[in-house]
């Protein structure tokens, strides 16, 4: 039988779906890639915004109305939250949430062998329903880009930012075995893997719910690990982002000096009624010393909501002077969208739709000015950067990352995914550096 797999969301659901292919794989399904052909029609949705669940929402409905007998399975983050309605609608067959989204190859023929078997609804929250994630599958796994691996070191998150429903959908904190995720690593670089990035939604808080080692050790660990070009790591929160963390940065060069650290609004007013814990001032402090001990090297990106309730113009102001203090390589900027269920999502005085449209664009325009200067500045030094793929835009041209995290367009001979190439920066493409590839210096 065939299946069809669809993913929307963070990194950290599709690190879900490699795990979800594997497990159909196990029970002899195969994939294809013509939904309309598909014997399984399988949707990984996220929940984050608004748009983001009814693009999933109109996927699982189209594929419902163009083959009515394909047995449909809504997973992830949407699923655990809307399920019910869905499967009593009959827009999907059965709903399988993040504890148990690998596993899913399983729970399909158990109902594909008989349709009447058992709940539709596979939702456990139950920690001894976690299905394992670390496996020796995932290692063995050949992708295009298999010269970079994710590898999620936590499931879930208890922080309750007001605006999210990622704790809501995902459940508690799970901090993986600190001798697994290393273990994960090394065979990962044994077999060629040169960049691996620890995923989780608050890196920081790695260990604060078993004992485990902290998160800066874990760091430490995984960057003594031979083979590995370049380590980084997703996502950081301000108010766990620690000195020792900082210091195992500067001192390990193999991690990568792009630290993504979503700040999410300039004001101390908002921040609180977010529930973020940190103050702007407590963000500039970090900043400061990411400055002063990595040195002009370092790239700071982030994520930024504009339009959350109760925003006044003085607030959103002081999000563009954060965007012009810190001076971010690069932005993630949303406006913000109820969910239901949030806490915020009962607060009065919501800012109207045009005016969050009109700060989103306002925001977007600010910072592309400063990007693009400061990409300028760089025009002239030398810059290691790891090939991804070739550019999209002109054949002769690879497109990659500098090591700390900025794109980069590199003109220079065939170049497969994970080639090093070193080049001196020539120009600003968009938000890209352009250069020649030159001989690697050692
Ligand atoms: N755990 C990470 C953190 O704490 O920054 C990322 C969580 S979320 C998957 C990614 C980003 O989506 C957030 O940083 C936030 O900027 C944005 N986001 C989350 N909920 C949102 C909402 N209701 N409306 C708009 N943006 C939202
Ligand atoms: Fe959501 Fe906040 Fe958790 Fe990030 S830290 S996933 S924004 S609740
Ligand atoms: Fe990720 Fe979306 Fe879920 S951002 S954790 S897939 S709600």
């Amino acid at each position: 039988m065939k299946y069809f797999l669809e993913t929307f969301g963070c990194q950290m659901n599709k690190n879900d779906s490699e795990l979800m292919e594997l497990s159909m794989e196990a029970e002899g399904f195969n994939r294809t890639s013509v939904r309309d052909e598909a014997d399984v029609v399988i949707v990984n949705t996220c929940s984050v915004r608004e748009a983001a669940e009814s693009k999933a929402f109109t996927h699982i409905r189209e594929a419902r109305g163009r083959r009515r007998k394909a047995f449909i399975v809504i997973a992830g983050c949407m699923a655990q939250r809307t399920a019910e309605t869905h499967i009593k609608n009959g827009i999907a067959d059965i709903a399988v949430g993040p504890y148990e989204t690998p596993v899913v190859g399983r729970i399909v023929k158990q109902h594909l062998l008989n349709r009447k078997a058992g709940p539709m609804l596979h939702l456990t929250q139950e920690r001894d329903q976690f299905a394992p994630r670390l496996t020796d599958g995932l290692v063995a796994m050949r992708k295009e880009d298999s010269w970079h691996r994710f590898v999620t070191i936590t499931h879930g998150c208890e922080n309750y930012c007001t605006y999210c429903i990622v704790p809501h959908v995902r459940g508690k904190l799970i901090s993986f075995s600190s001798s697994e995720i290393l273990d994960h690593i090394r065979k990962l670089a044994d077999q060629g893997v040169l960049a691996v990035t620890l995923l989780g939604q608050n890196v920081n808080q790695y260990g604060q719910d078993n004992g485990e080692i902290p998160f800066h050790r874990l760091l430490e660990q995984a960057a003594q690990i031979q083979g590995l070009k370049r380590l980084s790591f997703l996502t950081s929160h301000p108010k766990d982002f620690n000195p020792e963390l900082v210091r195992v940065i500067r001192d390990n060069p193999v991690i990568s000096r792009g630290i993504h650290l979503p700040l999410q609004s300039g004001s101390d007013a908002i921040l609180k009624k977010m529930n973020r814990k940190y103050t702007i001032a407590h963000y500039m402090q970090i900043i400061d010393s990411l400055k002063k001990e990595l040195g002009s090297d370092c790239s700071i990106t982030t994520d930024l909501i504009v339009g959350f309730p109760g925003e006044t113009e003085e607030d959103y102001q002081a999000t563009l002077d954060a965007v012009r203090n810190v001076g971010f390589n690069e932005a993630f900027t949303y406006a913000y969208s109820p969910r239901e269920g949030t806490a915020a999502c009962s607060f009065p005085d919501s800012v109207p739709d045009e005016v969050k449209s009109e700060r989103l664009a306002g925001l977007v325009s600010l910072q592309r000015e400063f990007v693009i200067s400061r990409l300028r500045e760089m025009i002239g030094s030398r810059q290691r950067v790891i090939i991804e793929r070739r550019s999209s835009r002109n054949q002769n041209d690879f497109f990659g990352k500098t090591h700390n995290d900025i794109s980069a367009i590199v003109r220079g001979n065939d170049m497969l995914p994970g080639t090093i190439a070193d080049i001196i920066v020539t120009d600003v493409k968009g938000a890209a550096l352009f250069g020649n590839a030159v001989t690697p210096d050692k």
